[in-house]
């Protein structure tokens, strides 16, 4: 019987995609016993936007958070999703932080480190992956990723190329990730059917969206074409922004004679769990029930659904939605200028906020941000097609584009002797100092509630003695 396996995502990527990653740990424990007995071939469960927003937002530690994860799924493979040299952050890590973020990730409970760039450099997955492999336990998987765009050098071969690549690098499956949802079936059955073909003992992920409503068709034939392991959300958190539903998914598998090795009772059960959890958020209006909708725009301009609501809020601030027409056509001129570099944060807010002051400016690139400008460096890596001469000319001057892998590797300890120094008695472990490289302000603000919180606890329970 042909098998293919779901991850299950509604504790990472759903959560993220419908509702900004706002579900606090309490909200989902008492259905985790019942998840690990589900069958799943891993739950996504940490990493992406949950670190930065459970310092941030949640008042959690995101490490303890992750632990407690450990404690009550003992028979599952946790995964996460790691932005490659980036981390969990927006920028460059050095060397010995991003190894150091790996071993401590392993050893409070991830099995799977699903890893990307978002420019497809792979050199930027270099140091996650060596890491990985140098603290792996019997359960690690190094999950190398491909972030999925269109454009004229995105062909099947060079995503081809990729998968060998990713392949040749040591990394143990690949996992094709379609940010925007604007796969097509059509492409899809192209593009797996050849990757097949070329590095077919590599087991093949595809992790996609419903925002431009085709992810149905698009899985349909990607299992057709041979893919091994699929990404699905519990059916109340799934659809519009998140992925695919789990039970649809299970029961079409049944008819086609796949087995996908889920529990039937298990899955309906933990749907029903989360059902008034969801509602609550739609209450509180945190979940807002348009992230549900389809979104074809989105396909239309090839543009990821979070990118579009991004610059509507930002052109009705500055009361200028006049000119969204004109923005959203200046996109494809922006990104063809860059060297078209996938719609992925943080390239996503690059690319859609270049073109929205191109357009108010009423002058190309008379204003250039100072993102847009070190990408042009070269600090974020290589762009997938060159950048226009002009634009290069025009930031570079005389100056060469700098190698960001040089910067990458300093392995001075200086990053964690800062941290110990700034965080004094409020650090308490290797992760705290973690915590505080990759997110300062949020993570002080938080040891120092905690050590607060930790207090008044202390003088209540003296007192009642
Ligand atoms: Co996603």
């Amino acid at each position: 019987m042909r098998k293919v396996q779901l991850t299950e995502t509604v504790l990472r990527d759903a959560n993220q995609s419908l509702m900004a990653t706002r579900l606090p740990y309490k909200d989902y424990e008492g259905i985790l016993a019942d998840m690990d007995k589900a069958g799943y071939y891993s739950i996504e469960c940490w990493g992406g936007a949950t670190f930065d927003s459970c310092l941030r937002y949640l008042g959690e530690d995101p490490w303890e958070r992750l632990r407690n994860l450990r404690k009550n799924l003992p028979n599952s493979k946790l995964q996460m999703l790691l932005r490659g040299q980036n981390l969990l952050g927006y920028k460059h890590y050095h060397d010995d932080v991003v190894e150091k973020f790996i071993e401590l990730s392993i050893k409070n409970g991830i099995d799977i480190i699903r890893i990307f760039d978002a420019l497809n450099d792979f050199r930027n997955l270099e140091t996650a992956l060596s890491a990985t492999m140098k603290y792996a336990t019997p359960n690690t998987i190094a999950s190398g990723c491909i972030s999925y765009t269109q454009s004229p050098v995105h062909t099947v071969d060079k995503y081809i190329e990729m998968c060998r690549e990713l392949k040749r690098m040591g990394f143990q499956t690949i996992c094709l990730k379609d940010m925007a949802g604007t796969m097509s079936p059509y492409e899809a059955e192209h593009l797996i059917k050849g990757i097949k073909d070329a590095v077919g003992d590599i087991p093949l992920i595809l992790h996609t969206h419903c925002t431009t409503g085709m992810a149905y068709m698009t899985i349909t034939k990607a299992i057709e074409s041979g893919i091994d392991i699929i990404d699905t959300a519990t059916s109340c958190f799934s659809g519009g922004t998140s992925q695919p539903a789990t039970e649809t998914m299970f029961y079409a598998f049944q008819q086609y004679g796949i087995d996908c090795g889920l529990d039937e009772e298990k899955i309906n059960k933990i749907n029903d769990f989360f059902k008034p959890v969801k509602q609550k958020y739609i209450d509180n209006g945190q979940l807002n029930p348009k992230s549900l909708a389809t979104d074809s725009q989105a396909l239309v301009y090839k543009v990821p659904g979070g990118m579009l609501s991004n610059m509507i809020a930002n052109l009705t601030d500055m009361k200028a939605m006049d000119k969204f027409d004109a923005a959203l056509a200046e996109i494809p001129n922006v990104r063809k200028d860059l060297g078209y570099p996938p719609l992925v944060t943080p390239l996503s807010q690059m690319v859609g906020n270049q073109a929205v002051t191109n357009v108010l400016v009423g002058e190309r690139y008379k204003n250039i941000s100072k993102e847009v400008k070190n990408y042009i460096k070269g600090e974020y890596g290589t762009a997938p097609a060159p950048i226009s001469e002009e634009l290069k000319a025009k930031v570079l001057g005389d100056n060469a584009p700098v190698d960001c892998r040089i910067e990458d590797q300093k392995r001075t300890g200086e990053d964690f002797e800062a941290a110990k120094d700034a965080l004094g008695s409020l650090a308490r472990s290797e992760e705290d100092i973690m915590s505080y490289i990759c997110y300062p302000d949020q993570t002080m603000k938080f040891l120092k509630a905690r050590k607060e919180k930790e207090e008044n606890e202390a003088v209540y329970t003296i007192e009642e003695i």
